[in-house]
């Protein structure tokens, strides 16, 4: 598969019409998707900026998810680093406790006005899953959630979650029975049912899906930029945020691109360490290449194969990334750092022992990276972590990790 070249890589801007971001996204896709694929772009393209829909889009995200959310500033957590001041975006107080509402409204309300009535997603963490789940309920829509069997097993209590809301739950147990396994299986069931909605959950995928989740959730981004305006007069220093796809860190980092002075980083999962396999650090460890209909950055073995990945959180563990931040890469506007799994699970356990808030383990990452650069920052300097979510799905996990321990 070879890569577009024809566009140059600009930061920020919106992808050309058969959706590369420079060399990036695109729409490598079978023949018989390519028609359901372009149905999507044009009802997005009809709808991304009707007054009606945006209305429609605001209530919903206003009044069924609770935005906007806080920006607050974690002090006991500042006082003990004794450098840089962390502020959390709390985008854990979202509906069921993650950014993927954000999302999942914005492309239910999609597929009601292009007349679909049944939803399909992945889902890893489970976060994604039982947002889709939940506006599958609220529009009354049918809803059949792919999710891998090892995921299954380590994020129950969202899979009981999604039961409670209607859902049909298909656990996949092919291949590594994680995140790539479940998109796997989500895009064939969308290949013989080509009337369903696929309700994809991060900036990933073929066009127009990393252009539409990015748009969604840069509401993220906006609200940080005037909170912090209002309460230090001045833009953040770094932002920071995990990347699994993608979708909550380009949600935060889009209305700073073009704010040189504004730092971007992205936490991804290092896992055990660099070795391939051992974690699912895309962008740090990964190769330009094609997987799940976009191009990107990739993690392949020797043969060129995508390769297992691994992270302690359900919700990183995936070989691909956003070609939105491939680009941010590739031109050095974001920089993209690894973080251990022992990494993450100290910063969880910091923010919920200092600040009484549990991090979701995915939101963590993020976390550890802060509490590494803050303490070398000075104290005038202001940096947000966006919080993607909330630790409760992660609350079994931890304990049977305590349990093996002891
Ligand atoms: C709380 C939370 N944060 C982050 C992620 C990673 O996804 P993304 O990179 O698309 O934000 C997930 C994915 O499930 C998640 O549940």
């Amino acid at each position: 598969m070879t890569a577009h070249t024809a566009t140059p890589c600009v930061p920020g801007e919106n992808p050309d019409q058969e959706g590369f971001f420079g060399p990036h996204g695109g729409c490598f896709v079978p023949e018989s998707l390519k028609p359901v694929l372009g149905e999507i772009a044009r009802a997005y393209d009809k709808y991304r900026e009707d007054p009606d829909f945006r209305k429609e889009l605001a209530y919903y995200l206003a009044g069924y998810s609770g935005r906007q959310t806080p920006l607050f500033l974690a002090e006991n957590l500042t006082r003990s680093l004794g450098g840089a001041k962390i502020y959390l975006k709390r985008e854990d107080l979202n509906h069921l406790g993650a950014h993927k509402m954000n999302n999942c409204l914005g492309q239910i309300l999609l597929a009601k006005r292009m007349g679909k009535t049944e939803v399909i997603a992945e889902t890893g963490a489970g976060q994604h899953g039982v947002a889709t789940a939940a506006v599958a309920a609220l529009m009354g829509m049918s809803c059949k959630i792919f999710m891998g069997e090892i995921d299954v097993k380590r994020q129950q209590p969202n899979v009981l979650r999604m039961d409670m809301m209607g859902s049909e739950v298909i656990p996949v147990t092919t291949g590594n029975a994680g995140l790539k396994e479940a998109v796997d299986e989500a895009i064939m069931y969308l290949v013989k049912n080509p009337g369903t909605f696929y309700l994809i959950g991060s900036a990933v995928g073929p066009h127009p899906y990393p252009l539409m989740v990015r748009d969604f959730q840069s509401v993220i981004g906006r609200e940080v930029k005037a909170q912090c305006l209002e309460a230090e007069g001045k833009l953040p220093d770094m932002i920071i945020a995990a990347v699994g796809g993608g979708s909550n860190a380009i949600g935060i980092f889009h209305s700073f691109i073009e704010d040189p002075q504004v730092r971007l980083v992205g936490a991804e999962p290092g896992g055990r360490g660099p070795k391939l396999g051992d974690n699912a650090a895309t962008l740090c460890y990964g190769s330009h290449g094609v997987v799940h209909g976009y191009h990107s950055y990739v993690l392949r073995d020797e043969k060129g194969e995508v390769s297992p990945v691994h992270s302690i959180s359900a919700g990183l563990d995936y070989p691909g990334v956003g070609p939105e931040h491939a680009v941010l890469r590739d031109t050095g506007r974001a920089s993209y750092v690894p973080v251990t799994d022992r990494e993450a699970l100290d910063a969880f356990f910091a923010l919920s022992r200092q600040e009484g808030i549990i991090p979701a383990l995915e939101s963590s990452h993020a976390l550890a990276h802060a509490m590494k650069v803050a303490p070398l920052m000075p104290k005038e300097a202001v940096i947000v972590v966006n919080l993607s979510g909330r630790g409760d799905k992660d609350i079994p996990q931890i304990m049977e990790m305590k349990e093996k321990k002891s």
